[in-house]
């Protein structure tokens, strides 16, 4: 398939160009580097051995998204392309809803309008909310979300689930990310955060390499086994080969849309993913406890038994190897990607 990948430039984004070119697909980048670097694709292009066509558009811009689709054909949409930190969704939630909206609906009226059937969307699981029930199961009808960014993925998925009900023969899978964690084995891409990391994998790995004082583990008076909090962390190479089994799956999907987790189904606490990343690195990382941060939940962890069962998907890697990829990652690009 000819495959249009939304925010290929991206951290996820980029792991599933690679694994899409394995399997055979051609990709199209479009990206705003709003949050990444341009730098990014020429190492994609020669871990592939493909050149990969990248179009430098902000998909809130409906004219330019119309122009990418009137001049290209596709087959299918991966749609990554949004922004994703939850403190400043907080901070400036209608920026949040204006760019994940807008640029869902550009490209969905783009994608209705030159009869693209099928489209595969980065969702989350912060979508189950606050109140279902542990381990999360794609049936649970409550979606809403604590946060502004957390809220666009629920309406989101409740706009590609009208669109679909509404348009023959598009097929929409809505996979929904637990912790993607790790890097590409070669150490050439990973995750690269601008400013502090919110998130806990990368601030342990600027910990590591020495741009970050220590660790602050947020609150350790949880009801969980040791105190912190619980995730069901997974390597980024198992979550983007579950972007491509979804996509080669919609053809044979009964429904119009259906929603995938994509977990191991195992919760990792994180005094338990400190001393994993401790082991990676060969030597004890410092750290603190502090407060609880607000929003936080205990424990969750997916079920992800649909995904087993029906794309044929399961997460295949270990904490040790999330922590080792990211730390080869971290360690030979201390600065993350070069800037130009
Ligand atoms: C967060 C978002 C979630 C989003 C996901 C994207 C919140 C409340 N949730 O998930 O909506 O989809 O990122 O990846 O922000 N931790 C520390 N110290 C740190 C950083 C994190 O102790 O410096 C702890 C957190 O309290 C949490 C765990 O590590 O228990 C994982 O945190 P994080 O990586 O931010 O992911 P989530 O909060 O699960």
């Amino acid at each position: 398939m000819r495959v249009l990948v939304s925010g290929g430039a991206g951290y996820i984004g980029s792991h599933t160009v690679l694994s899409l070119v394995a399997s055979g697909h051609d990709v199209v980048v479009v990206d705003d580097f709003s949050n990444s670097k341009p730098t990014v694709m020429g190492r994609v292009e020669s871990l592939s051995g493909t050149h990969v066509p990248v179009h430098a558009i902000d998909l809130t811009d409906a004219e330019k998204t119309e122009r990418l689709f009137a001049h290209e054909r596709f087959d299918a949409v991966v749609h990554f392309a949004g922004l994703k930190a939850v403190g400043e969704s907080v901070a400036k939630p209608l920026a949040y809803y204006r760019n994940n909206l807008d640029s869902t609906l550009s490209l969905l009226e783009a994608m209705r309008r030159h009869d693209v059937p099928r489209l595969v969307f980065s969702s989350s699981a912060t979508v189950y909310g606050e109140k279902a029930p542990v381990p999360y199961r794609e049936d649970y009808d409550f979606l809403s979300s604590s946060s502004p960014y957390g809220q666009t993925k629920v309406m989101i998925e409740r706009i590609m689930a009208d669109a679909a009900a509404a348009t023959d023969g598009l097929k929409v899978a809505l996979l929904r990310y637990f912790n993607p964690v790790g890097a590409h084995p070669s150490g050439q891409i990973g995750e690269d955060p601008q400013g502090i990391p919110n998130n806990l994998m990368p601030f342990l790995a600027q910990v590591a390499v020495g741009k970050r004082d220590k660790l602050v583990v947020f609150g350790d008076d949880y009801p969980t086994a040791d105190g912190t909090c619980e995730r069901d962390y997974l390597h980024v190479e198992d979550l983007a080969a579950g972007h491509v089994a979804a996509l080669q799956h919609l053809d044979a999907m009964a429904e119009p849309v259906r929603a995938f987790n994509l977990g191991t189904g195992t919760g990792t606490s994180v005094l338990q993913m400190l001393h994993a990343f401790e082991r990676a690195v060969g030597r004890e990382l410092p750290y603190e406890v502090g407060p609880r941060r607000a929003g936080d939940l205990a424990a969750f962890w997916a079920d992800p038994t649909r995904a087993q069962t029906e794309l044929g998907w399961r997460a295949e890697k270990t904490i040790d190897d999330m922590c080792a990829d990211t730390w080869r990652w971290q360690s030979a690009n201390p600065q993350g990607f070069p800037g130009a």
